[in-house]
């Protein structure tokens, strides 16, 4: 069945706003990842950038394991089926409980984000008469002053400088095995050539705090940060990624790199379709507000970047520039400006593309009382529905 039918299923089932993920799209991007993998390069799927049951399903059955941040993160992926070695775990918050609910889930390695974690991680481990492999996160100084999500230059709590990780004696932490290093500091790059930049400089800079530490760096975690364009056509292709990362693996002998890779496993795959509820010009703007907002969707919010937008089976070339708002009482609310059908009206479906990562999860549900955005899937050209939405009644107490 043609996705359209499939959607338009849903428009009708649900009658209100929803994330729709094409998984088969998603299966093929997997298998053509796995398909150019060198076996000392291993990728991880970060849980965070979309935790469905389905999608992590889909990366457990091909053989990708995961990344998780959180007790949450960790039981949906323990659900989805992914066991022993198949998981990391990262985050600068992990109690003693969590840490030990990571040691009982036999997890691959945990990486360290600061001198609590790493005592308490060994005495969890005392406790529970184990060791644990883990790898150190750092975070470098960069003279390059671009914006990320994950902090670029700026001081972060995610890991420690070189200069905090130097001088820790690791012998006095007998039941945790250091493996290497995890460095990840800058988010959704599509150039080439600058990951490549950033990538050598973080591998000089993480042999050099192993050799200084005393350990052998056995694996180096890169994190994630394969971009992908919210603007134009621009496309990371990943052959050419596998391509530099084994050059640079060769040329810095290094033993194992690996990537937690978010945006780039699943962004393309999900849309997020809202309803239009009013249209209105307002002091001479064409203005268009949904039935979901950053309720919905919060990313345009957070960090002042649109999703691209169209008209749902709608390619009349007769268009107008529209801002489209959302429902909240914010003027934060805004899902961006673009040029859509002049005449669009209330009822019409509108389409936020690539919206399969950092969506659903990453939104802020609660605020005015609106019901819960559904989730539906295609798989093998089924549709399914793992979350339909709920109405307000149905969550407020
Ligand atoms: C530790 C860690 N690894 C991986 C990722 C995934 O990054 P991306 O979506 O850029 O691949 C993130 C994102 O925040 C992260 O915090």
């Amino acid at each position: 069945m043609p996705r359209t039918d499939h959607i338009k299923e849903v428009m009708h089932r649900y009658q209100s706003s929803f994330y729709f993920y094409d998984l088969d799209l998603f299966e093929a991007h997997l298998q053509a990842i796995r398909s150019v993998l060198h076996p000392d390069i291993k990728v991880w799927y970060a849980t965070k950038a979309n935790p469905m049951s389905e999608v992590l399903r889909i990366l457990w059955k091909n053989g990708f394991g995961a990344d998780v941040a959180s007790m949450g993160e960790l039981q949906q992926a323990r659900a989805a089926g992914f066991g022993e070695n198949d998981l990391i775990a990262t985050g600068p918050a992990k109690s003693k409980n969590y840490l030990a609910g990571l040691m009982r889930a036999e997890v691959r390695a945990i990486v360290i984000e600061s001198l609590n974690q790493l005592r308490d991680l060994n005495e969890v481990c005392g406790k529970l008469g184990r060791r644990q492999d883990v790898l150190l996160r750092v975070q470098l100084e960069w003279d390059d002053h671009l914006k990320s999500v994950l902090g670029g230059s700026a001081i972060t709590p995610f890991g420690l400088g070189v200069e905090d990780w130097e001088g820790v004696d690791l012998s006095q932490f007998k039941n945790v095995t250091v493996q290497g290093l995890h460095c990840f500091q800058w988010g959704n790059i599509l150039d080439l050539g600058q990951l490549e930049r950033l990538w050598s400089s973080t591998i000089v800079a993480c042999k050099s705090l192993s050799r200084a530490m005393g350990f052998e760096l056995k694996i180096l975690d890169l994190g994630g940060g394969l971009g992908i364009s919210y603007t134009d056509d621009r496309e990371l292709d990943f052959r050419d990624v596998h391509r530099v990362l084994l050059g640079l693996k060769q040329h810095h002998e290094l033993a194992t790199i690996w990537l937690e890779l978010g945006r780039f496993s699943i962004a393309k795959f999900g849309s997020y379709f809202t309803r239009i509820v009013d249209v209105k010009s307002v002091r001479g703007k064409n203005l268009i507000v949904t039935e979901g907002g950053i309720n919905h969707l919060a990313r345009p919010a957070l960090v002042g970047e649109a999703f691209p937008c169209e008209a749902f089976l709608n390619p009349d070339p007769d268009t107008k520039p529209f801002t489209v708002h959302g429902p909240l009482c914010t003027a934060l609310d805004t899902l961006g400006d673009f040029n859509l059908p002049a005449t669009l009206r209330p009822g019409d479906w509108l389409e936020f593309k690539r919206t399969g990562a950092y969506g659903f999860t990453e939104s802020m549900p609660y605020f005015l009382c609106h019901g819960l955005v559904g989730e539906a899937v295609v798989y093998q050209n089924e549709l399914l529905i793992p979350r339909a939405p709920k109405t307000n009644l149905e969550w407020m107490i």
